[in-house]
């Protein structure tokens, strides 16, 4: 049968494999990675801010953003934040000279203000948790952090011998390919049960447990809780935000005053306090544009369609688990704001773990 052209085309577009994205995947895999670092009185408040079909879990949700960003364009603006300036990988400015965009409308104001959004426990919570969820997702990808090219995405590379957007093989083909070369060994749970309760059958399963038995609870097992903090003083920190000097970033009425950290430290960045700081987390994830990310190639003016599925670039930022590790941090960091927000005090005391659960602990 002759389907009508517009139709064939849709089911066409259905077949050709979904490009995981960290819209997809990478997003996912954070929430996954995050969910298991809860603790457990936090992960039972979240099944009431949850939606049912989440199952109280934070990896359904983690993706939700991406998919109404066309329909709400408002939001499409908090998934990434440009620094004046910045052109990696030739020089690296996050913020020193400013912010392109209006004021606080970006990645690091998104997770700024649905991070108070949950705190102050406001109706709308469960939006504001779905776009925090995917936010911290973002901010763990290096060109969500840069505007050159936006973000890579007007820059063409070839992956396997295609032509397709340098953000692209961030977003998407990096992760896959980490996903398609995990070890076989990691089809077999995990011995611990806070990780395999968290997993959900999905086919980043075993890379997921790759992630957590190589680096979280081996190689980066004494960084975790480290991950999680926020500075407690910002002196050393040179001129953040110019525009913003003088100004208050939360000016409606009813939202909370500038916590006592900021009064007290005129430069603390107004997005930064104890319980979420997405510059200073920012800043050394930004800064991997200039040290690897980018590749020299790509410095030019009219950069040459290279190959980046080679040994020299993909293959070095496997061999030094660049993109398992940003995801772990992203998911453990989700985790730490999450348990301050929603975990029993009494809990997190008596447990006394720091700001995440440890894996090494099986409970
Ligand atoms: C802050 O977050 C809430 C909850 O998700 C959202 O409705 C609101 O539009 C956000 N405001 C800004 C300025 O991002």
């Amino acid at each position: 049968m002759q389907l009508p052209i517009s139709l064939s085309l849709l089911a066409l577009v259905q077949l050709v494999p979904q490009v995981a994205a960290w819209g997809a995947a990478g997003h996912e895999i954070v929430a996954d990675i995050a969910q298991m670092h809860l603790f457990p009185s936090a992960r039972e408040a979240l099944c009431s801010v949850l939606p049912d079909y989440a199952k109280c879990q934070l990896g359904p949700v983690a993706a939700w953003a991406d998919k109404i960003k066309y329909r709400n364009r408002w939001s499409s603006e908090l998934h990434y934040v440009n620094g004046i300036g910045d052109h990696p990988g030739n020089h690296c400015v996050f913020g020193e000279e400013g912010w392109m965009g209006k004021p606080g409308i970006n990645l690091l104001g998104g997770i700024r203000n649905t991070t108070d959004w949950m705190k102050d426990g406001k109706p709308g919570a469960e939006e504001a948790l779905k776009f925090f969820v995917h936010f911290l997702g973002d901010m763990h990808m290096p060109l969500h952090l840069t505007g050159r090219a936006k973000g890579g995405n007007g820059i063409s590379v070839k992956w396997n011998r295609r032509t397709v957007k340098f953000h692209g093989v961030w977003d998407g083909m990096l992760i896959a390919k980490e996903i398609r070369e995990t070890p076989y060994k990691y089809e077999n749970p995990l011995p611990n049960p806070q990780v395999e309760s968290a997993l959900r059958g999905a086919i980043y399963d075993p890379y997921i447990r790759q992630i957590i038995w190589e680096g979280v609870l081996n190689e980066w097992a004494d960084e975790v809780q480290e991950w999680t903090q926020c500075p407690s003083s910002f002196e050393d920190v040179p001129n953040f935000y110019p525009e913003y000097a003088g100004s208050e970033f939360r000016t409606q009425p009813g939202q909370i005053p500038l916590n006592a950290l900021r009064a007290s430290s005129p430069k603390v960045p107004p997005t930064d306090d104890a319980t979420v700081c997405p510059f200073t987390w920012g800043q050394p994830i930004h800064a991997l544009n200039c040290e690897i990310v980018w590749p020299r190639e790509l410095n030019s003016d009219n950069p040459p369609h290279i190959e980046l599925d080679t040994p020299e670039y993909s293959g070095k930022l496997k061999k030094q688990k660049i993109v398992m590790k940003l995801l772990a941090m992203g998911g453990v960091r989700m985790a730490a704001v999450l348990n301050e927000i929603f975990a029993d005090p009494e809990e997190v005391a008596a447990l006394q773990m720091g700001r995440v659960l440890d894996l090494k602990v099986w409970m």
